[in-house]
């Protein structure tokens, strides 16, 4: 049985201020919860902020990216060995915003994941296909290009000790949740191209949903038998809602 998890993605929000203030609140109503692994990914700065403030509540510290080297001469870049220093469990992979805005395509994702699992970090590989992919059809074969890539590099044992997040362009900061069953296909599309390398590890490997997971929308999603949880976004900076969406989980 796969345990549930629930990353919040801060993306590039928060300041010193703000994170003391959503983790003074969101804590101890996450403190309550059982059964289900918990983490939050701040911007780089405020690593070891939160870090200190999760000392001891369960919930694990998480990055939103890393460089493809562990160091040397790559200005304004952070290395998966700095990561995990500050106490990084997870880090994600290939996020679409990362693929879109910084051009990062799925050889470099693949190489990056590499680079995190080197360095002892859970990498998050986050896979999905656009409205216009989508539209016409592409869906499964962009989601299984950008998985191939990783099992190219880094094996289905690689690939295993990570997580999937399955993030539906279209779905992500657009309020356009993916419906239950278009979420809960592509997840079980996911599996079974695991499944045709190993069985057993495709049976016990993670795939959270991310793309507008919220309060009222996540217990449908995570009922779901291949989905495993949610990578959230806008919402995990309300402690409200996303104590809210961890509780459904
Ligand atoms: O990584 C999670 C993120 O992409 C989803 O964002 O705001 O749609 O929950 P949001």
């Amino acid at each position: 049985m796969r345990r549930k998890r629930v990353i919040g993605n801060w993306k590039m929000n928060g300041s010193l201020a703000a994170n003391r203030a959503l983790l003074e609140e969101l804590l101890p109503q996450l403190a309550v919860l059982e059964g289900v692994e918990l983490a939050v990914c701040p911007p780089f700065p405020y690593l070891a902020q939160v870090a200190a403030r999760l000392e001891g509540s369960g919930v694990a510290l998480g990055a939103q990216n890393l460089n493809v080297a562990d160091k040397g001469a790559f200005t304004g870049e952070v290395g998966a060995g700095m990561l995990r220093e500050l106490g990084c469990h997870y880090v994600l992979v290939g996020h679409s915003e990362r693929r879109s805005l910084y051009g990062e395509g799925d050889e470099v994702v693949a190489e990056k994941f590499a680079t995190a699992l080197r360095a002892g970090l859970v990498p998050v590989l986050c896979v999905g296909e656009t409205q216009a992919q989508r539209r016409q059809g592409q869906t499964e074969q962009v989601v299984s290009a950008q998985l191939q890539a990783v099992l190219r590099r880094s094996g289905v044992q690689g690939l295993a000790a990570g997580l999937i997040a399955y993030e539906p362009v279209w779905a992500i900061g657009t309020g356009e949740t993916a419906s239950p069953e278009q979420a809960q296909a592509v997840h079980r599309h996911i599996r079974a191209l695991l499944a045709q390398h190993d069985p057993v590890q495709a049976e016990a490997m993670p795939i959270l949903y991310g793309g507008s997971v919220k309060a009222d929308n996540a217990a449908a999603l995570f009922a779901q038998p291949d989905i495993d949880g949610g990578l959230i976004g806008g919402a995990s900076l309300e402690a409200a809602a996303f104590a809210a969406i961890c509780q459904a989980a």
